[in-house]
């Protein structure tokens, strides 16, 4: 169990448009009276000027959904760290599971990744779960861990300045939502080997991602390491977003 306080982060992926990025941020940020958790949102790239501007002044913060593991320089399409700093970019999404599938993303490059995120003071969310296939074959510890042990051995002392978020590939966007149960046993892993690798394993927030929605967060926010969450589909429809973020902040 962390000592800070919950947090919530919307992953929009690849959704939005101006129009409707503003009736999101605002119908959001207009319901966020009562909400003491830490929130943020991971917009697309193109969006993340836009979002800054609305989101200047409120307690919600900004996030991105990747990051160059390059720092500057001949990489096309690519948008770096320093990058999303000039926006005020609080935290990015490292090795999420389309980033992994999709494109090809290895656990070498999740860790580059997050390294480059530290060190433009950006907090890097990263994502590690397992495909439907690896829990059925009892691999989902192994998993997750080699997925995480990558990025602390990349990362050294700096590890304590991460989030963690446990999204199980089977859940994602599926309505399949882990257990508690199960969301528990998986972070208590991660905790464990966190705290094997530093002192202040307690600062790391383990958020788990994977439909949840607003019927479902209160009875996994009330598992002992489950830290906040990471919300796809349910962070694009406002009162659902804040309905969540409500049962965080109790
Ligand atoms: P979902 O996505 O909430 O739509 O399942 C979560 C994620 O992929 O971060």
């Amino acid at each position: 169990m962390t000592m800070n306080s919950k947090l919530m982060v919307g992953n929009w992926k690849m959704n939005g448009s101006l129009a409707a990025n503003a009736s999101l941020l605002s119908d959001t940020l207009s319901g966020l009276g009562g909400v003491s958790c830490r929130a943020a949102v991971c917009v697309p790239a193109p969006y993340l000027a836009q979002a800054h501007s609305l989101l200047t002044g409120s307690s919600m913060a900004l996030g991105a959904q990747d990051v160059s593991a390059h720092e500057s320089g001949a990489y096309t399409g690519e948008v770096s760290a320093n990058m999303l700093r000039d926006f005020a970019v609080r935290y990015v999404i490292v090795g999420h599971s389309e980033r992994r599938q999709y494109h090809g993303e290895t656990d070498a490059v999740v860790a580059t990744k997050a390294q480059r995120a530290l060190a433009a003071g950006i907090t890097p969310i990263v994502c590690v779960g397992e495909s439907l296939a690896e829990r059925e074959a009892g691999q989902t510890e192994v998993v997750v861990k080699r997925q995480l042990a990558a990025v602390i051995h990349a990362n050294g002392h700096c590890i304590s300045e991460i989030v963690v978020a446990y999204e199980p590939i089977w859940a994602i966007g599926t309505g399949l939502t882990a257990t508690p149960e199960q969301a528990q046993a998986v972070h208590a892993v991660l905790r464990a080997q966190l705290q094997a690798a530093t002192a202040h394993a307690d600062r790391v927030s383990i958020l788990y991602g994977g439909s949840m929605n607003a019927a479902n967060a209160a009875s996994l926010l009330a598992q002992p390491d489950v830290d906040g969450g990471l919300i796809g589909g349910a962070s694009l429809k406002a009162p659902d977003f804040v309905s969540m973020l409500k049962a965080a902040s109790r």
